[in-house]
């Protein structure tokens, strides 16, 4: 709000002096308009989905128009440069504002995309700066998914295979996390790597290796990777000592003969990094038929379309694919208690349940307004929940196929999802950041949650963060019993191949 002046003279002079400034930034705008608005065109236009971004060809034409007035090496305010990528990568001093491969977690984009506060350009000045439009956003997006790429890295697209970039030993994130059947033990995918705790104990039990990326990779500083990006999804089977793990284009199956305590090794691997025919992109979910038989797989690439498929546990083999699921990358899934149908979550904004046996479309959820993250069935089949990164929960009722209820609440994405036990209670994890166990806020967190699980007997709570610490809650306890931080290890993440 601008304050009212309270006599004529200060009004006028008042005037004078915003339009002599507004004159002057007005021709400044103009000129820096003119000089770029026919370059950024042309190169719009030659992108081509599949090709890698880099800054210096896509993006920094957009912040030359739109954002380096305020964020130059001379100005730049809020201590953001966007000049060139290497300040950009640096951040600010309180914090960074890219994670390169994760364009949610990224400020950068979400400031953009008015998913967080401040939105920019700020809106509501003197001189109203353009906004970026949604096709720039996309951009933004996908040179962030990408890796956030400059000129130097473009000779490594030059030959026809997968080259990997490796992302600062900082990058440990936790992205999924998964529960033994029996409540006793918890996997976490952090970054490339896969760590196996005692609930009770918070000790490490093991730390899951596949022996064909010892040594492979020169990027990894230490070869005690499960995979050669980030781990993005785990599932242990209802059924077995088995541990699903989703990567880029892959899944592995890491198995125990022994009955008491796990000792997982890897049984085998569905898909290959160089080959997107098995798997078209990161394996962003998987789930477990109640009966352990089947493995539903969602993934997806940037803005293409999203991918599910069905396996058989026993033989590895595609059972089903389902024909076009969703627009965009599937981000959460999870069978019907009576295994029949399979509910899906997407970040085209929709959720959606199928027909296991008939592969057919069954009901579609529309409300979200933003990206679907996951979605989770109550105990009696009856209610579907969906999370969003609008920050809102839906209830929806698997047989009307209506909406029946909006939980607001949360100030930024609800990353994961889950009902506990066989109540009507909800886990819920946001970067905002809070871990809500029904009407109770966890304690002991201070970063972006971008995985939360509970146990089957609903019992125990475990979170994953952005920096790579693993809480986990015993109830009726709001304060973590344990809380498991990382040894830093640079992950890689894929650069799209041709
Ligand atoms: C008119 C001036 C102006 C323009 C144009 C502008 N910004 Fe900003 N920006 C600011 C100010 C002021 C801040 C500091 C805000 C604060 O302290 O909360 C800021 C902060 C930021 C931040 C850091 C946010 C944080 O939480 O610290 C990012 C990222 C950012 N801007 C990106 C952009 C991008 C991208 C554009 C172009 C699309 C842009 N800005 C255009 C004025 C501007």
């Amino acid at each position: 709000m601008k304050k009212c002046p309270d006599n004529l003279f200060e009004q006028v002079q008042e005037f004078c002096q915003q339009l002599t400034s507004f004159i002057a930034l007005a021709l400044i705008f103009v000129f820096v308009f003119i000089s770029f608005a026919t370059a950024q065109k042309s190169k719009l236009l030659e992108i081509e989905r599949n090709k890698p971004l880099h800054f210096e060809k896509n993006i920094l034409p957009i912040f030359q128009t739109k954002c380096l007035a305020c964020h130059s090496k001379s100005l730049a305010l809020g201590n953001v440069v966007l000049e060139n990528r290497e300040t950009i990568l640096a951040g600010t001093p309180q914090s960074l504002i890219v994670t390169p491969g994760n364009s949610d977690a990224s400020k950068l984009f979400r400031v953009v995309a008015h998913l967080d506060e401040p939105f920019m350009p700020p809106p509501g000045n003197d001189i109203q700066p353009t906004s970026m439009t949604s096709e720039e956003i996309k951009l933004l997006k996908t040179w962030i998914d990408q890796g956030a790429l400059g000129a130097d890295n473009d000779s490594l697209f030059t030959q026809s295979q997968v080259k990997w970039k490796s992302l600062p030993a900082t990058v440990t994130p936790i992205y999924s996390a998964a529960i033994t059947p029996d409540s006793q033990y918890v996997a976490c995918g952090r970054s490339n790597q896969i760590f196996l705790y005692h609930l009770i104990s918070g000790q490490i039990v093991q730390r899951l290796v596949d022996p064909n990326l010892v040594n492979q990779n020169k990027f990894h500083a230490e070869s005690k990777t499960a995979h050669h990006d980030l781990v993005y999804s785990l599932a242990f089977s209802p059924k077995e000592n088995l541990l699903i793990s989703g990567g880029y284009r892959t899944i592995k199956f890491w198995r125990s003969n022994e009955q008491e305590k796990p000792n997982l090794a890897l049984d085998r691997v569905i898909g290959n990094v160089e080959d997107p025919s098995k798997i078209i992109g990161r394996v962003t979910a998987l789930a477990f038929s109640p009966d352990g038989k089947l493995l539903a797989t969602g993934s997806g690439e940037s803005s293409r379309a999203g991918e599910l498929k069905i396996w058989n546990i026993e033989n590895a083999k595609l059972v089903k694919e389902i024909s076009d699921p969703h627009s965009d990358t599937i981000m959460g899934l999870e069978f019907s208690p009576d295994g029949k149908f399979l509910a899906t979550a997407s970040t085209d904004r929709l959720a959606k349940i199928f027909d296991v046996s008939t592969s057919q479309l069954v009901h579609l959820y529309e409300g979200h307004s933003h990206h679907v993250l996951d979605v989770t069935w109550k105990a009696d089949g009856k209610v579907l929940a969906s999370s969003g990164a609008d920050g809102v929960i839906k209830l929806w009722d698997t047989e009307t196929g209506e909406q029946k209820e909006t939980i607001e609440g949360y100030e930024k994405e609800i990353t994961s999802l889950s009902f506990i036990g066989k109540t009507d209670q909800l886990l819920a994890s946001s970067g905002d950041p809070t871990v809500r166990r029904g009407q109770q806020r966890l304690r002991g967190i201070s970063n972006f949650i971008h995985t939360s699980v509970v146990s089957a007997d609903g019992k125990t709570v475990v979170a994953g963060d952005q920096d790579g610490r693993l809480f986990i809650w015993h109830t009726p306890d709001i304060m973590p019993v344990h809380i498991l931080r990382p040894t830093a290890v640079p992950p890689t993440i894929p650069l799209s191949s041709r």
